[in-house]
């Protein structure tokens, strides 16, 4: 009797295992319909938040790549991008473009998003407080790893990692990418155009305003170039033209805050004793900023961060 009383609970035990496991499967909601249609992630850069801060600024229709049918640069955009980089031996606009795209691709990218789409993205940066961080495999995790200048992964995977999705560079930070990662320029002038140009086939552009490499090695079907009225966006409206120019890194954040629905950045700021300095270099080279960076572009990410808006992982 014992014995079969021992059974039946065991019975009982195991019908109510099924009927809640099944009751799990029915109630258990997809993660993209929670996000109320904007993406698949838990959060997304796209939803509607209160921040008037961020509504105001955040302009989707700003498209941040350069195409043969978005070209055409008001007079507006034209005046301010010719006004970065002062320089008296560039060419004409229209002619430069159109060489760049018999040269490069020229496709709509990133307007892909859905419902489905949960696509997370790691800005890296350069900063020292990368040293030691051991973010190697975290960072590597994320759909695009987006690097800037001259950032480098090989001797440093385990706090930098080692995918390169995409690498932001202008003529005077390049350096050769490789085959399976985008090279995104962001042009300051005309010039840096024609040194793409120029890198890729006669390879006698030598001087922008300083000595720059004549040829680089990447993918010529993985270029892309950041649109001047984008730079313009980022300059304006995101750092209310508090300097001369964006930094690269500060237009990769914004870039992704376009194109992704998830965004992380790692390495910037100074590190934990208020140094600044490139993980990559001797750190002799430590440059005292105080506990903040103190930077306008610091300052914004930071309040994006509070908005919920970016993850931000400070290193050590
Ligand atoms: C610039 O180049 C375009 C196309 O090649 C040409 O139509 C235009 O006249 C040129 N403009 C100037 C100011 O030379
Ligand atoms: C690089 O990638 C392209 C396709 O994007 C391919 O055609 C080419 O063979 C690759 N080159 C090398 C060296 O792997
Ligand atoms: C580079 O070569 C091209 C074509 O040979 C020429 O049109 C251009 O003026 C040259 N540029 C420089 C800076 O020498």
């Amino acid at each position: 009797m014992q014995v079969l009383m021992h059974y039946r609970g065991s019975y009982l035990t195991a019908v109510i295992c099924v009927i809640l496991f099944c009751m799990l499967l029915v109630f258990q909601t997809p993660v993209d319909e929670v996000s109320e249609g904007m993406c698949a992630c838990k959060d997304c850069v796209r939803q509607q938040t209160h921040s008037v801060w961020f509504n105001e600024l955040y302009d989707l229709s700003v498209q941040p790549l350069l195409t043969q049918k978005n070209y055409v640069l008001s007079e507006d955009i034209f005046k301010y991008w010719k006004g970065l980089q002062k320089n008296k031996r560039e060419g004409n606009y229209t002619a430069v473009v159109e060489k760049l795209f018999s040269l490069f691709p020229d496709k709509t990218q990133y307007s892909d998003a859905s419902p489905k789409r949960c696509r997370t993205c790691a800005v890296i940066g350069n900063s020292g407080n990368l040293k030691g961080s051991h973010y190697g495999h975290l960072i590597d995790l994320h759909d695009f790893v987006i690097r800037i200048n001259m950032g480098p992964t090989k001797g440093y995977e385990n706090d930098v990692g080692s995918k390169t999705t995409h690498r932001f560079l202008y003529p005077e930070s390049a350096m050769d990418v490789d085959n399976s990662t985008y090279l995104v320029l962001s042009p300051f002038k005309i010039l840096d155009m024609e040194w793409l140009i120029s890198a890729f086939t006669t390879k006698n552009i030598t001087r922008t305003y300083k000595r720059v490499r004549t040829s680089i090695k990447a993918n010529r079907h993985k270029v892309m170039i950041l649109h001047p009225a984008f730079i313009k966006y980022v300059h304006k409206t995101w750092l209310l033209k508090r300097a001369k120019y964006p930094s690269t890194g500060f237009l990769a954040i914004i870039f992704a805050l376009h194109v992704c629905d998830q965004v992380s950045t790692f390495g910037f700021g100074a590190d934990q004793y208020g140094n600044w300095y490139h993980y990559f270099e001797k750190t002799s080279h430590k440059i005292r900023t105080g506990a903040h960076s103190g930077s306008f572009e610091f300052d914004t990410m930071m309040q994006l961060y509070l908005e919920n808006k970016i993850q931000v992982y400070r290193g050590r």
